[in-house]
């Protein structure tokens, strides 16, 4: 397994004898990095900017290693992994991780947040800042919230109210408070892995999809589905989290460096979020597609009917709502 590069140079191993952090930071492993999005994707191209200002802050002492595409599995599989050693750091969607931890669906409350801008600023406020202490009881240290811009309904046929859409299947992320979101207006929500999106659709696996700007247009999803509802109806967080036994061989320096670079790095991912969510919009307008505008009365009495499952199972509800 490749090392971490401190004791390169007989320079370098000086300056380890006189710094126990550095001479005990040679005996760690490379930061192993996996994330289940494409070499394209945003979220991608942060962790990479995260191995570059890493290596530079550290003078090469940090190198990183990133795998991209789900490479090393699913993301159940890279959970698993940072909890039995084999990946360091994962870059996840906490859609996933609301499977083990009732609380992180509060993150999907329906309308928390207009907006991207908005949603930046609550996933880096106080009340997310605590949900991140969550993750150690899954075995790993939570160092921030990103995200991967809202949701919105591309589908194949018009959709006036969330009443068009009983009967029909919607591709959805697998998490219960999505599924749960779906079922409650008799939509049968279907999950189908990114990569088969496009051909589900085309072959009518699916009616539509719940979706965010950036795979709509990435994924040329306009052409099979061509009627875009903008409902910005919830966010799409992603976490960044260091296995625990990664995390417990750095000394306080390297946390502090690790952290606040991953930080600084999901400031740049908020931003490309901002920055671009209008272009996509503009493109998706442009490739032909019907694209309606709709306020939270689009989904009338669901909205209720999810919290009244939610917000007991899921108590940091109340605090993000309150912040928001
Ligand atoms: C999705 O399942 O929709 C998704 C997964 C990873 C990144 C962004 C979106």
């Amino acid at each position: 397994m490749k090392r971490r590069g401190f004791l390169k140079t007989t320079c370098l191993a000086a300056a380890a004898l006189a710094a126990p952090g550095l001479l005990r930071a040679a005996t760690d492993r490379t930061l192993r990095i996996g994330t289940i999005t494409p070499a394209s994707h945003f979220w991608t191209q942060t962790m990479e900017r995260v191995g570059v200002s890493l290596a530079e802050r550290s003078g090469g002492a940090f190198e990183t290693q990133i795998f991209p595409s789900g490479q090393l599995g699913n993301e159940a599989a890279m959970i698993q992994q940072l909890q039995t050693g084999g990946l360091d750091m994962g870059f996840l969607t906490v859609a996933e991780f609301s499977n083990r931890l009732d609380d992180m669906a509060a993150l999907f409350t329906p309308y928390l947040v207009p907006d991207v801008a908005r949603a930046s600023q609550l996933l880096t406020g106080p009340t997310a800042t605590a949900m991140l202490d969550q993750f150690t009881s899954l075995g790993m240290k939570g160092l921030g919230f990103g995200l991967g811009g809202m949701r919105h309904l591309i589908s194949r046929d018009p959709v006036t109210s969330s009443a068009d859409l009983a009967g029909r299947k919607y591709r959805i992320t697998p998490f219960a408070p999505l599924r749960d979101f779906y079922e409650l207006m008799d939509v049968a929500p279907t999950p189908i892995p990114l990569p088969g999106l496009f051909d589900a659709l085309a072959n009518g696996q699916v009616d539509g999809a719940d979706i965010d700007l950036e795979l709509a247009w990435n994924l040329n999803l306009y052409n099979q589905a061509p009627h875009l509802t903008v409902t910005n109806q919830m966010m799409f967080p992603v976490v960044a989290v260091v296995s625990g036994s990664y995390w417990a061989g750095l000394d306080d320096s390297e946390k502090e460096m690790l952290s606040s670079t991953v930080s600084g790095e999901i400031d740049w991912l908020f931003a490309r979020y901002m920055e671009f969510e209008p272009t996509w919009l503009d493109n998706l307008r442009g490739s032909g597609m019907t694209v309606t505008e709709a306020s939270p009365d689009f989904f009338g009495e669901t909205l209720n009917r999810w919290h009244e499952i939610w917000d007991a199972r899921a108590p940091s509800i109340a605090a993000l709502r309150a912040e928001a």
